[in-house]
């Protein structure tokens, strides 16, 4: 990790501006010394996107359900830790993708940034604002400024409902506009998701995987929302159309200015698209940083598993895969000092007594891992 990657993570924070410009011109990838931003520009930089209010902020969210741990009528109750202390900040027009194997508590995050999901401590705070519980009057307000876009479209809609009367329908609800006014917007942002007349009078099953998920899109941005949040948009696509649907979504952002927290197993798209990546290992963020670094020099050994598993994501170095040893330990009963320990080959006995807590290093990235911050 070297410092050409400072300017790549500062890339991801600013949002217009001098900033954007002038770490346009830093080294996107590991590069030479002669490349690399110079100390005090670093610094003014910093400032610079230090003073940038992020349109979400996440703080400390934890999210525990109570479950039962055995079969039965009589099965003892026991606590599942879904998701622990996640922190971060969402910036409107940049995009912070999220990964992390299944079960991980990926969407449970995504919907406590929402408030969909009541928080059991922590809070999220939109655009200076702290969310308020769900069902108070302000949260509807603020709702409409934060969308869900969801993995299944055909979930999502209404089997009952024509293409035009589902993107109408939240403007109804809401009684923004004239009947003629809401008509109006809805067919503007059909076309603009790319669905024509032909579209308009059809059913979700009348239309194939990823016109659906592009009605999804036009019934999110009719209310005009700041965040979008996508949970694993594209997944039940065909891989045909995946990339069409990334490519409107890149479109959309440019042109609402959008912040976007991007959930995705791909961790392809998740470099194109990201401007910031988050992981997360059984509900705690373990890395985070611009996906440049991430991708290229990964340092907690989860990270290094899972960019391993995609050869082409190292370029020019010589592929080694690193195979996970094991499942993931059972989320209601974690394992003592770092929950990765189980699986890590670095492990280390102290590691199995002491929780590592997220570090920056260096270069700005954060990473919870005790062999790494203490490197
Ligand atoms: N309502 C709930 N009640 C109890 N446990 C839950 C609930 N929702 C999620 N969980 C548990 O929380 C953990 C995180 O789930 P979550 O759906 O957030 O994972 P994920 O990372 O989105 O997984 P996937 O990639 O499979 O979608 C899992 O162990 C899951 O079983
Ligand atoms: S703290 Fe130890 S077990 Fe955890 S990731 Fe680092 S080396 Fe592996
Ligand atoms: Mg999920």
């Amino acid at each position: 990790m070297n410092a050409p990657l400072a300017g790549a993570e500062l890339l991801t924070r600013a949002s217009a501006g001098t900033a954007d410009r002038a770490l346009d011109a830093a080294p996107t990838s590991a590069g030479t010394a002669d490349s690399t931003v110079d100390d005090a520009r670093l610094a003014l930089l910093l400032k610079q996107r230090d003073a940038i209010k992020p349109l979400l902020e996440a703080r400390s969210l934890t999210r525990h359900f109570r479950v039962r741990a055995r079969e039965g009528l009589f099965g003892k109750s026991a606590t599942l830790k879904a998701v622990s202390d996640v922190s971060f900040k969402v910036y409107a027009g940049k995009t912070l993708g999220l990964v992390g194997e299944s079960g991980c508590g990926k969407s449970t995050t995504a919907r406590l940034t929402l408030g969909l999901t009541p928080p059991t401590s922590g809070d999220v705070v939109f655009d200076g604002e702290a969310l308020p519980a769900r069902r108070n009057n302000r949260w509807r307000e603020l709702r409409q400024h934060m969308q869900m876009v969801y993995q299944d479209p055909l979930g999502a809609l209404d089997k009952r409902l024509t293409v035009l009367s589902q993107v109408c329908e939240p403007l109804d609800i809401f009684a923004m506009g004239t009947p003629p006014e809401r008509l109006h917007r809805a067919r503007e942002v059909l076309s603009e998701v790319g669905l024509n007349e032909a579209h308009w009078h059809r059913y979700p099953h009348e239309l194939s995987g990823g016109q659906r998920q592009r009605v999804v899109l036009a019934r999110a941005l009719i209310m005009r929302p700041r965040l979008l949040v996508c949970d694993e948009p594209i997944s039940a696509l065909d891989v045909s159309i995946q990339a069409q649907v990334i490519n409107l979504l890149q479109d959309i952002q440019r042109q609402y200015g959008l912040g976007m927290l991007f959930i995705s197993h791909d961790l392809k798209v998740v470099r194109q698209i990201c401007d910031e990546v988050a992981v997360m290992y059984l509900g705690r963020i373990v890395e985070q940083g611009p996906p440049l670094a991430l991708f290229a020099e990964p340092a907690h050994p989860y990270t290094q598993a899972l960019v391993s598993a995609i050869p082409t994501l190292q370029r020019g170095k010589r592929h080694q895969r690193i195979l996970l040893q094991g499942d993931p330990p059972n989320p209601i009963d974690l394992p003592s000092g770092c929950a990765f320990h189980t699986r890590c080959p670095m492990a280390t006995e102290q590691c199995r007594q002491q929780s590592p807590t997220l570090q920056t290093l260096p270069d700005g990235r954060k990473v919870a891992c005790l062999r790494v911050a203490t490197a």
